[in-house]
């Protein structure tokens, strides 16, 4: 997973930011010459998330936004983050947003999705009502058949070490062209 992390230099986008804490960490790694954005539906998380970076002496640009309707031009950005919001997610959002994610990512740009995965056996459900997401049907592990159409490739998917929580990382092809 590490190679999807944000490089010196690189635009990034957080989707579903909160209250920035990994957009924040986004920051760090960028430096001087990359460039932050985190956007989330509410405009309560993005007023936090503005305090929390000026306190931080952190220049990240934050804006009420929605993951349907990406307010980003064409093949813009670097890495699109997502951490815990895509489960929160109908389907229709879901693929809206992942094309919308598309829409903005150069050429090789990457997406990393960390979230919940689907449980499996008794201890998972478990753990998934302890995470009170008892009735996740589908969790992160469902992405990738939505990303392929939409043109992701080098799609890797794995679980992380602690609780129900999977990630999904892919790569716009070089070559393809916007398909939504
Ligand atoms: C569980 S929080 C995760 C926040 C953050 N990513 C983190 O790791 O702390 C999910 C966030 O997704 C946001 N969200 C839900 N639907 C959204 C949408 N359609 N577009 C953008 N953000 C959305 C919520 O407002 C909420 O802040």
């Amino acid at each position: 997973m590490q190679r999807a992390g944000p490089q010196p230099g690189e635009r990034v986008l957080d989707v579903g930011c909160g209250t920035g804490r990994l957009t924040h960490l986004a920051r760090r790694r960028v430096g001087e010459a990359g460039v932050v954005y985190g956007i989330d539906a509410s405009p309560k998380m993005i007023a936090v998330a503005r305090a929390k970076a000026a306190q931080e002496g952190l220049a990240v640009d934050f804006r009420v936004g929605l993951i349907e309707a990406l307010d980003f031009p064409d093949q813009s950005l670097d890495v699109v983050l997502s951490n815990v919001m895509f489960h929160h997610l109908p389907d229709d959002l879901q693929e809206q947003g992942l094309a919308e994610i598309f829409r903005v990512l150069k050429p090789g740009g990457r997406l990393l999705v960390v979230d919940l995965q689907r449980p499996m056996g008794f201890i998972g459900h478990v753990q998934m009502t302890l995470f009170a997401h008892g009735a996740l049907i589908n969790g992160v592990e469902a992405l990738p058949r939505r990303m392929r159409p939409l043109g992701f490739e080098a799609i890797e998917q794995g679980r992380l070490a602690v609780g129900p929580i999977g990630y999904v990382l892919g790569r716009r092809a070089l070559t393809a062209e916007h398909r939504s």
